[in-house]
């Protein structure tokens, strides 16, 4: 059997994570440290997920509760209450004094107490009824209540951008921020994909979370690093990958992990596949990245389906080169009208996260997505 020494699409633990040794060490030790909470942010899949895992996994070992929540599970505040209550009810391992607390705080939306598919203690409230704000606070609170102060809490609020799409009604990031401003025994970190409006939420002088928390950028690893793992664990499976063939895995993934891995897991398939055993070359990983890239077309095409005229206009100029500065030349060259049109194009593509701001300039985050824009005839009909 030829088990393939890659894994892409979840996370990754053991000798599937490469190290990031600078970045777990400062994010464990300024948790640990506790002087101030921490935003951990990223484009999509440059492993943030996987990297703050591996931190609260530290973190227990040296004593710390960890709570991991995803916002991405949750559609609404009442969805938000029962779950978020649920993992504090489990990591307290449903105790009496945990349920007590909990029933207490929760009365009004009537919780039940059961197990949860994974086996641990859940709750389940009546998601019928509307929770007010005071519920919602009483809910945040809920750590800090139970905390023992000789095993402070970690909560990681995972996709922490999205509580702006719980509520249309309720200031959100206002309650969010009055309540975990008091807290003394519980850590927070806040993690984001969507670069543009994580920034804004923790940078801009006007929100609430505006300085409240040391921000740590994740850049992609080393190419050092990045090579090293490939190399490693083609290895591992007692195969070699050529110098050149790594090369072009990296310029292709932009050293994005989760392309890293994808692209090396298709060069395996490719080269396990062939007639004559060879070392992993420069074809292998030109077919993986077609197949990857034909993979992936139906997301990317609804994704454009989504968008106007003139931002995938500004996509398209955007998939060819990185641009500094929207000036007229440029959009001459681009057909693109008034700069007022292109900024409010540029504003939904960098909220939506498909534009990143980086020190090249304005440019597409998935390389992937650049090549779709580049090589293919859009099909979208207007
Ligand atoms: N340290 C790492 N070592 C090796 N591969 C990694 C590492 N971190 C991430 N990856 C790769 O990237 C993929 C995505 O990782 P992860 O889900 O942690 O990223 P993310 O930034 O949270 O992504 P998303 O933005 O989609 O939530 C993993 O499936 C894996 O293939
Ligand atoms: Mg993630």
């Amino acid at each position: 059997m030829n088990a393939n020494p890659f894994v892409y699409g979840k996370e990754v633990a053991g000798e599937n994570f490469y190290d990031r040794r600078e970045d777990f060490s400062r994010l464990v030790s300024t948790l640990e440290g506790g002087a101030a909470n921490v935003v951990l942010y990223a484009p999509r899949r440059y492993g943030k997920t996987s990297l703050a895992k591996k931190a609260l996994g530290e973190l227990a070992r040296r004593g710390f509760r960890c709570v991991y929540f995803d916002f991405m599970r949750v559609e609404s505040v009442p969805k938000f209450c029962e779950a978020y209550a649920s993992s504090v009810y489990a990591l307290e391992r449903g105790t009496v004094r945990a349920m007590r607390r909990i029933g207490k705080t929760l009365s009004a939306l009537r919780p039940r107490f059961t197990v949860g598919d994974d086996g641990k203690p859940a709750l389940e409230l009546d998601l019928g009824v509307k929770p007010t704000v005071a519920t919602l606070e009483e809910t945040l609170d809920l750590p800090e209540r139970l905390a023992d102060p000789k095993h402070p809490v970690v909560v990681a609020f995972d996709e922490f951008q999205e509580i702006g799409t719980l509520s249309p009604s309720l200031p959100l990031e206002g309650v969010f921020r009055g309540c975990i401003q008091r807290h003394r025994l519980v850590r927070y970190l806040f993690l984001g994909s969507k670069t543009h409006m994580i920034k804004r939420m923790f940078a801009d002088r006007s929100r609430p979370f505006y300085n409240s928390a040391a921000i740590q950028r994740l850049d992609v690893p080393s190419g050092e690093e990045s090579a090293a793992f490939v190399e490693a664990r083609f290895a591992s499976v007692g195969m070699r990958i050529e110098k050149d063939a790594v090369q072009t895995v990296l310029e292709m993934s932009k050293g994005i992990p989760y392309y890293v891995q994808a692209l090396s897991a298709l060069s395996f398939e490719e080269a396990v596949a062939a007639p004559v055993r060879h070392p992993v070359c420069v074809g292998d990983v030109e077919s993986a990245a077609r197949r990857l890239l034909e993979s992936k077309s139906d997301v990317y095409e609804s994704v454009l389906q989504a968008l106007s005229a003139s931002q995938r206009t500004l996509l398209a100029a955007l998939a060819r080169k990185p641009v500094r500065r929207f000036d007229a030349g440029f959009r001459a060259a681009n057909g693109i009208g008034t700069l007022s049109g292109l900024h409010s194009a540029l504003a939904v593509l960098l909220e939506k996260g498909h534009v990143e701001a980086t020190l090249r300039g304005y440019e597409i985050g998935d390389p992937f997505f650049a090549r779709y824009l580049t090589e293919s005839v859009f099909h979208v009909i207007e």
